[in-house]
């Protein structure tokens, strides 16, 4: 049933509803995965997640835990040893200094945006960020009652996805509060350069602006580095930034719902209340599982990553091979964001494709009017899978 067939049971229960949360457009690609869900014989590579479970020794440390009775409440900024881990880890990553006090564990990166943005973000207040995005990241704002402007991400003649900051500064107003990032990024895989974050650093500093940074995909990076350029290194006590991450890519745990927020001390005691009305704490086995994936799981973040670039390599010779593909060059996170010449809805070409072969892709639409025309395929699957998707995407293409 639709989100309208529900409405129409009682319009008066419906429109006592806000309107901003009537106005948000429900998922796309949940739409195409509802209708794929349950079928035999499909490819899905619609949502953004790893095929694989969490590692053996990850779950075992969760299990341990329940097992120990670690069934309680917990405190509501995490427990003291996975925030010092934490630290340590970003520490170890970005030579920084950050101490437990800069650390807020939530319950996944998507609630860790949401309380990063009731902390500085009210009705009437505006937002910036970059398009193609992740939905969520305009929905959060909208039920927030502030206003979103988008600046599109260019993809350029050689192939790769642009930003031009200045067209960042020139989309701020009086109102503006946050310049929300996501590098790298959803769907595109584009990241920002440590040069143009300085800049931006500088700017939204003279305005009292918050850098908010989602960095969810920070250690899928093909190109041979271990990490992405990340604002944890401009963090300085007196500044206005504030960086979302997120158990959930690198250490295959979409399901467990862990991330933290990284955040100067005067900003993580705010957000520590928050954490109370929102979710009261991440479960204390699932922070005890956090420990050990960092303090152990480096090579199976490497691996991994070494797992995807050889799909992300399948997945761009093949789409490279199809006469009517565009496919911009991106370096990082684990889509491809590619155009096919000739298709405009790709909601509508999305569905068809499942209901005619079986491949599972999101449509562009979903990631705001920047992404139409453009189809998201996620790349976090054996080189099988991506040969199996692109075999029927070839037939499809044929006939169509
Ligand atoms: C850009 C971006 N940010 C945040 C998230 C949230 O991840 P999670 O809530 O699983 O930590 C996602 C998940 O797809 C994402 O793509």
């Amino acid at each position: 049933m639709s989100t309208a067939d529900f409405a129409a049971r009682s319009p008066f229960v419906h429109e006592g509803i806000r309107k901003v949360v009537r106005d948000i457009t429900p998922s796309q690609i949940r739409e195409v995965a509802h209708l794929g869900m349950g079928r035999d014989n499909v490819v899905p590579l619609w949502f953004g997640e790893p095929d694989q479970p969490t590692p053996e020794f990850i779950r075992k440390a969760a299990m341990d835990a329940l097992a120990a009775g670690d069934t309680f409440y917990q405190p509501n900024a995490g427990i003291a040893p996975l925030r010092e881990a934490l630290a340590g880890y970003m520490n170890g990553l970005y030579g920084t200094g950050l101490a437990p006090d800069n650390v807020i564990v939530t319950v996944s990166g998507l609630n860790a945006i949401m309380v990063t943005l009731q902390s500085v973000l009210g009705a009437g207040d505006h937002l910036v960020t970059t398009s193609p995005i992740w939905p969520n990241i305009v929905a959060i704002p909208q039920v927030l009652g502030a206003s979103v402007s988008t600046v599109p991400l260019q993809a350029d003649t050689s192939g790769g996805w642009q930003l031009d900051v200045q067209s960042l500064f020139d989309a701020c107003t009086p109102a503006t509060k946050v310049i929300l990032l996501n590098t790298p990024n959803n769907p595109t895989g584009w990241m920002m350069p440590a040069e143009d974050q300085a800049k931006l650093v500088e700017f939204a500093h003279a305005r009292g602006i918050w850098i908010v940074a989602d960095e969810v995909y920070a250690r899928l990076v093909y190109n041979g580095q271990n990490f992405a350029p990340s604002f944890v290194p401009f963090m300085r006590e007196d500044s206005r930034i504030m960086v979302i991450n997120s158990f959930s890519k690198a250490w295959a745990m979409t399901g467990w719902r862990l991330g933290w927020i990284t955040a100067p001390a005067a900003a993580t005691g705010e957000l520590e209340k928050l954490m109370e009305f929102n979710v009261s704490c991440p479960a204390g086995f699932v922070q005890q599982a956090g420990i050990v994936a960092l303090r152990d799981g480096e090579e199976f973040v490497a691996s991994s990553r070494d797992r995807y670039a050889r799909s992300r390599k399948v997945l761009v010779e093949r789409l490279s091979a199809m006469p009517r593909v565009m496919l911009p060059e991106a370096e990082a996170a684990f889509y491809a964001f590619f155009r096919i010449d000739g298709v405009s809805d790709t909601l509508g070409f999305a569905k068809q494709l499942l209901l005619s072969e079986g491949v599972g892709l999101a449509p562009g639409e979903a990631f705001g009017p920047e992404g139409a025309g453009f189809i998201r395929a996620c790349y976090a699957v054996s080189e099988d899978r991506i040969h199996q998707a692109m075999d029927g995407l070839e037939r499809f293409l044929a006939k169509n």
